[in-house]
């Protein structure tokens, strides 16, 4: 039997991998593009547990690319509704939409083109390439930093990129020991490789006594599994009170484009940092600076909190109702410009 890493650990995963629904295979060995993307995509940040609910359902309702891009964004929202990150979900139809324009309804087979797609990012491209095109490319998640970090003992933070670089170029020697001419391999390699960071070697409780390439663990060798990878460094937040007015003017509302600090170019609805007054005050001197035809008091539409960069926000958000229609050029759709995602909370605030 062939005893190299990768061959280990795609026979390990034939025989312990977890019997999912999103891992059918054809002849070849490989996968549905569509279902793969799917899947990955409900997987990012939620659990697999959480994520089988919704995984069949969600094809039933939307069986390819054409049925998702014809539905509403409302009823893909809504066949999401509980799973979280719903900017997963206007990704995916936004995503759906440009495979039918730009490419026919047919999947791009190669990860350089996969990422041209909406929320198609270096994960989501190496994982639909390989998983159901064979393509040769390493995946490189949590997990899979995780696994590598212990398997070369590197004394890194699970979030420096120093490992996310080490994890890719280790991903590429162990795709370069697959067999020639066999187009399972490469996705069977990425997902054995995840399989393994979420069922064998986790964080806490990592099982070494059935992993199947523990002979070759470096960290097992030098007893530092649990060391790594380095803890996260400890963030110095800098803690934000702002105050967002989201100002409608007949079916548009006032959006501004970032100038500068995060996001610079992203629209957002004129803001102010609350500086020792109150966030009623300031939400009617937002309206007064703008200049805005409305002399209503805004509603108070409760707070949204944010995380960005080294900021951790809490907004108060008021709506202020549409006054006599006026075009001004800073009166915008919303859903015709890109928006920051603290804007995106706040729009979900003032119109639930
Ligand atoms: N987490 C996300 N995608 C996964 C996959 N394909 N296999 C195992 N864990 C995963």
């Amino acid at each position: 039997m062939d005893t190299n890493f990768s061959s280990l650990l795609r026979a390990w995963f034939a025989d312990r991998g977890r019997d999912l629904p999103w891992r059918i295979t054809d002849e070849r060995g490989l996968r549905d593009p569509y279902r793969t993307w799917i899947s990955e995509i409900m997987l990012q940040q939620t659990r697999v547990e959480a994520v089988l609910p919704y995984f069949e359902d969600f094809l039933q309702q939307f069986n390819g690319p054409e049925a998702l891009a014809a539905a509403s964004e409302q009823q893909v929202l809504k066949a999401w509704a509980g799973l979280g990150y719903y900017r997963r979900a206007r990704l995916l139809h936004a995503a759906a939409s440009s495979l039918v324009k730009d490419f026919a309804s047919e999947f791009p087979a190669s990860a350089k083109e996969l990422r041209i797609l909406p929320g198609i990012g270096a994960y989501t491209s190496a994982a639909i390439a390989s998983l159901a095109f064979g393509e040769r490319i390493p995946v490189v998640d949590g997990n899979v930093k995780r696994v590598v970090a212990r398997f070369m003992a590197l004394e890194r933070g699970a979030d420096d990129p120093k490992l996310e670089r080490a994890a890719r170029e280790q991903g590429n020697r162990w795709m370069s020991e697959l067999p020639d001419g066999n187009l399972a391999a490469a996705g069977e390699l990425n997902e054995a490789l995840m399989e393994l960071g979420a069922t064998l070697c986790t964080p806490r409780n990592p099982r070494c006594g059935e992993c199947p390439v523990a002979e070759s663990c470096a960290a097992l060798k030098q007893g530092k599994v649990l060391e790594l990878p380095l803890p996260k460094k400890v963030k110095k937040w800098v803690d934000l009170e702002m105050v967002f007015l989201v100002q409608r003017v007949g079916a548009r509302v006032l959006l501004k484009a970032r100038q500068d600090g995060w996001s610079p170019g992203l629209y957002e609805p004129p803001s102010l940092i609350l500086k020792d007054q109150p966030p009623e005050s300031a939400a009617t001197r937002l309206q007064h600076d703008f200049q805005l035809p409305t002399k209503i008091v805004p509603k108070d539409c409760g707070v949204v909190r944010h995380t960005i960069t080294h900021h951790r926000i809490r907004a108060h958000v008021f709506l202020a109702p549409s006054g006599p229609t006026v075009h001004r050029e800073d009166c915008l759709d919303p859903e015709s410009v890109p928006l920051t995602g603290l804007a995106r909370k706040v729009l979900d605030s003032a119109f639930p």
